[in-house]
C-alpha cells in the first residue's frame, strides 16, 4: 500500500496542462516554466570535453572543489558576501536540494511556514519529510510582497523554517531587502531557520535582488543552473548550508543523491563564467516579452495590480471573465493557447491564471492574438 506520506502528494496541474496542450501542435505553450534559451556555447563546450577527458565517475557528494570555489566567488562578485567554500553542497538541481534542506531541518510535525501563492511543489516537500505546512497569504495590490507583521503572527513554538521564495514563481515578485531583512529576525525570534529558494536570481527587470546572506549565515539558500543559465535539463544546483547543518546535509547527500553528474559539474563552473554581457542580453529580452504581456492582459480589462519583476511568470486574477480559473484556462487551451490554472500555487490563487513569457516574443503576439479574439467572443 502506497504510504500516507506519498499518498498526501499533490499531482502538479501544469503538467496536467502540458500533457493536454501537447495533443495538438498548434498550441502556444504559455504555462511552461523553462527558459526557450540555449546555455551559453562555452558550456555545451566544457561538458563536451569533460565527457571525452572521462569525467564521468562519481564526485564527492558535496560536488567537486572547483565547482564550490566558484559558487562561492560568485557570492563574493555578485553581493558581496563572503561564502566558505565548506557551506557550499552541490545537487543534482534546485530541487534535491529542497529535499536536503527539509530532510536536515524538519522533524514529525514541525510547521514550515510560506507564502500563499507559492511554487506548486513546496507543500509537498514539506509533506515529504512529515512537516506541516502554514501559509501566509500575499496581496496582489502589495505587488506580492510578504508582509513582515504576517509573518511574525504566523509562527509559533512549532515552527522550523520559513520558506521564501524571491524572485518568485508563479507571481515574478522580487522581495525587497527590508522585506527579507524583516522575515531573517521574524525566524531568528521563533528560533526557526529561513529556507530562501534563489533559483530565478539574475532574471530581474526593475528590482534589486538581495541573497538572504546578506542578512544573516544561518540560513539555506537554495539556487542552481536552470534558470539563469537555461540548464533545465541538466540537473545542476547547489545549497549554502548553516555551519551547523553542513555535515549533515553532507551525510544525506551521500546516502539520498551520491552526487551530481561529474561532467554536468565542470560544465557549471564554465556557465559561473559566462560574460555579463550575455546575461543582461538574456534579461532585456524577458523584460520586452513581460512588457507585452503585461499591456496585453490590462487590455484585456484584467487589473494586474502590480508589476512583475522578475523570473518569467505574471500572476492574473481572472474571476472577472466568464466561470472559474479552471474554465477560463479550458477556454484559452481550445482557443490555442496555454496556461497554469492558479490553484496549484494557493488557494489565494484560485481564481488566477499564471502566464509564462520564457516563449518567445513572436509566440507571445499570436497568444495575445488568440486571446483577444476569444475575448470578443465574450464582450471584452
Ligand atoms: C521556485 C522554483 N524552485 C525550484 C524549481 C526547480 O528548479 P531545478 O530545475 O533547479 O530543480 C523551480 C522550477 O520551476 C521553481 O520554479
Amino acid at each position: 500500500m502506497v504510504s500516507q506520506r506519498a499518498a498526501d502528494v499533490t499531482p502538479f496541474m501544469a503538467m496536467d496542462v502540458l500533457e493536454r496542450a501537447n495533443e495538438r501542435d498548434d498550441v502556444i505553450h504559455l504555462e511552461v516554466g523553462e527558459p526557450d534559451f540555449s546555455p551559453p556555447d562555452r558550456v555545451i563546450e566544457t561538458a563536451v570535453d569533460s565527457l571525452r577527458a572521462g569525467h564521468t565517475n562519481y564526485t564527492a557528494a558535496r560536488g567537486k572543489p572547483a565547482l564550490r570555489r566558484a559558487i562561492a566567488t560568485y557570492y563574493d562578485r555578485t553581493y558581496g558576501v563572503a561564502v566558505d567554500p565548506n557551506r557550499v553542497v552541490v545537487t543534482p538541481g534546485t530541487s534535491p536540494g529542497l529535499f536536503l534542506a527539509m530532510a536536515a531541518l524538519v522533524d514529525s510535525g514541525d510547521e514550515v511556514v510560506l507564502t500563499d501563492p507559492h511554487y506548486a511543489c513546496y507543500p509537498n516537500f514539506v509533506r515529504v519529510a512529515d512537516g506541516e505546512v502554514t501559509t501566509v497569504p500575499l496581496d496582489a495590490s502589495e505587488g506580492f510582497q510578504p508582509r513582515v507583521d504576517d509573518f511574525a503572527a504566523a509562527v509559533g513554538p512549532d515552527t522550523r523554517a520559513l520558506l521564501l521564495n524571491s524572485p518568485a514563481n508563479p507571481t515574478g515578485a522580487v522581495m525587497d531587502g527590508e522585506t527579507l531583512s524583516g522575515l531573517v529576525d521574524v525566524a531568528a525570534d521563533a528560533g526557526a531557520t529561513p529556507v530562501v529558494d534563489e533559483v530565478y536570481h539574475g532574471l530581474s527587470y526593475d528590482a534589486t535582488e538581495h541573497t538572504v546572506l546578506e542578512y544573516t549565515d544561518d540560513a539555506f539558500v537554495l539556487d542552481g543552473f536552470s534558470k539563469r543559465f537555461a540548464m533545465t535539463g541538466w540537473r545542476l544546483g547547489w545549497v549554502i548550508v548553516p555551519p551547523d547543518y553542513v555535515e549533515a546535509v553532507n551525510r544525506l547527500a551521500q546516502n539520498v543523491l551520491i552526487c551530481a553528474p561529474n561532467f554536468v559539474q565542470d560544465a557549471g563552473v564554465a556557465a559561473l563564467e559566462t560574460p555579463a554581457d550575455r546575461l543582461d542580453e538574456v534579461r532585456a529580452t524577458y523584460r520586452e516579452r513581460r512588457d507585452l504581456l503585461v499591456d496585453a492582459v490590462e487590455d484585456w480589462g484584467i487589473d494586474l495590480g502590480y508589476t512583475p519583476q522578475g523570473a518569467y511568470y505574471l500572476l492574473a486574477d481572472v474571476s472577472d471573465l466568464p466561470g472559474d480559473a479552471l474554465d477560463v484556462a479550458d477556454l484559452f487551451l481550445e482557443a490555442g493557447v496555454a496556461v497554469t490554472p492558479g490553484v496549484d500555487f494557493g488557494d489565494e490563487a484560485a481564481e488566477y491564471l499564471r502566464f509564462s513569457y520564457a516563449t518567445d516574443a513572436d509566440a507571445i503576439e499570436t497568444a495575445i492574438d488568440r486571446i483577444d479574439d476569444l475575448l470578443a467572443t465574450v464582450g471584452r
